[in-house]
């Protein structure tokens, strides 16, 4: 019977994909048009890529992936594109971990609450 449960367990994990903030982000001092995903995969982090241009222009990239994040689990590292450096950031400490919680709700705020109260205890 336990042995059963177990499997049960692993078939269907409890913990939901964590939630990401993906897309292409031209950022002039502020960040603009950022949308927010639901990852595919329990085992998808979210990861960010930010290289500057210049000191005030930023490009920034971000979304889900498992692949890009291997080697990069919950750190920045250096990296160069373009001949220009920039920072390469994966994190799975929680929803929307890949960005500043800058520009979130209160009310959002409360309901990602609830949601992780929901998946503790659901
Ligand atoms: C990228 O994600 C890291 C956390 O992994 C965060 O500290 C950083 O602020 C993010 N960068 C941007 C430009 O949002």
């Amino acid at each position: 019977m336990r042995f059963f449960v177990s499997i049960l367990f692993l078939a269907f994990p409890v913990a939901l994909a964590i939630e990401c903030f993906t897309g292409f982000t031209y950022i002039r001092g502020v960040s603009v048009g950022t949308s927010k995903q639901r990852c595919s995969s329990d085992s998808d982090y979210c990861y960010n890529v930010t290289a500057d241009l210049t000191s005030l222009n930023l490009i920034s990239k971000s979304g889900c992936s498992s692949l890009m994040c291997r080697f990069n689990h919950n750190k920045c590292i250096e990296k160069s594109f373009l001949g220009k450096s920039g920072r390469f950031c994966c994190c799975n400490t929680g929803d929307l971990c890949n960005s500043k919680a800058t520009g979130q709700t209160t009310l959002e705020k409360f309901s990602d609450k609830m949601h992780d109260f929901a998946r503790i205890f659901g």
